[in-house]
């Protein structure tokens, strides 16, 4: 199922020259143990009041934008205990038990077997969610505890299912990293298209900020799942489906689930659907003119109920989103 794949290859060719070359500094020679080897020294840069460039999150959003906003909760909750636990073995019970809120823990996350570097990038994605949720919760602090969440390796079996029909054996999100990767493959991009389609109903400059801020970081975690995947590509998941056609079949579910014809795209594509129609290489997905694509509310939760209708919750959601617009479909 998994093989080594390039992704590696920086980290190899540190290795050597840190083997060959007796002079370099330890700390890069250090490379392998990942997360700390790389890190710059701490320093007063750590200490230094928030940039002007930096959100300060403040209340101070109309009604109708704290409506919006909380949309998205439901999916940063999601993404903050996946990744979490996915690095980890641990959620926001552990790391940031105050944005829980005492919300229930949710059912069946768990660590995922992951080679080094993409256990390195979603502990980096894990503690970017804790980021989210706090820049959402000081924003907004009449927001919601976290939701019932349902992360169980079944739940994922059920979507791939759906998405590839009956495989041989249930897929386990968390087998494996091209596993784990194409489990994270169905969630940051449904995020960035919530938050494509809120934007234009934001009315203050602090919500539009936030969000914008929002998107950019999720994106950024779309693109860098898709980058992986990507180099993927032509491996075999399963019997007679790559990695590509794995992710074409995961964009097509989201497509009908949410009934919004092409709003969501594989890493590969007929070449009329690539950027400029001059390539069927489709490391990121984008409309006609590679904007990125829009889905309202409804559309969200009809994907990540995995019911196709937002008035029926289920999936990775077995008591539903929360926020007034959720409620309302509810
Ligand atoms: C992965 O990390 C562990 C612990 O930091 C280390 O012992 C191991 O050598 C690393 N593996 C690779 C392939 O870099
Ligand atoms: C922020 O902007 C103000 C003026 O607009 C400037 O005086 C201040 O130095 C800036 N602070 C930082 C941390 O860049
Ligand atoms: C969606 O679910 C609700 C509640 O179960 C049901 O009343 C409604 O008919 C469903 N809509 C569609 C389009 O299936």
């Amino acid at each position: 199922m998994h093989s080594r794949s390039p992704q590696f290859a920086p980290l190899f060719l540190l290795l050597l020259i840190c083997a060959v070359g007796a002079s370099w500094s330890p700390p890069l020679c250090k490379a392998n143990e990942y997360d700390e080897a790389m890190a710059p020294q701490q320093g007063d840069v750590c200490q230094e009041p928030p940039s002007n460039g930096s959100y300060i999150p403040a209340p101070g959003v109309t009604d109708s934008d704290a409506d919006n906003i909380l949309v998205a909760l439901n999916l940063e909750y999601l993404e903050s205990e996946f990744f979490l636990f996915g690095a980890t073995g641990a959620g926001l019970d552990r790391f940031a038990p105050e944005l829980a809120a005492g919300g229930p823990a949710p059912i069946g996350a768990q660590k995922a077997n992951l080679d080094n570097l993409t256990r390195d990038i979603i502990e980096q994605f894990g503690y970017q969610e804790v980021g989210h949720l706090r820049a959402i919760k000081e924003t907004i602090p009449e927001a919601f505890p976290r939701v019932q969440l349902d992360l169980r390796k079944e739940v994922f079996a059920a979507t791939m299912e759906a998405a590839l029909g009956k495989l041989p054996e249930p897929f386990d999100a968390y087998a494996n990293s091209q596993n784990y990767l194409l489990a994270s493959y169905l969630i940051p991009y449904v995020g960035l298209t919530g938050y494509v389609g809120a934007n234009p109903q934001l009315q203050s400059e602090r919500a539009k900020r936030l969000v914008a801020g929002l998107l950019a970081v999720e994106s950024g975690q779309d693109a860098v799942i898709r980058t992986l995947l990507y180099e993927q590509r032509n491996e075999q998941v399963v019997q007679g489906m790559t990695v590509a056609d794995v992710t074409e079949k995961i964009s097509q579910l989201r497509n009908k689930l949410g009934k919004t014809g092409i709003v969501d795209e594989g890493l590969v594509v007929p070449q009329c659907l690539g950027a400029e129609g001059r390539t069927s290489g489709n490391s990121l997905a984008g409309d006609a003119n590679s904007v990125g694509y829009a889905r309202t509310p409804a559309q969200i939760f009809r994907i990540v109920y995995g019911t196709g209708n937002e008035s029926m919750p289920g999936g990775f959601y077995p008591e539903g989103g929360r926020g007034r617009v959720a409620e309302s479909f509810l």
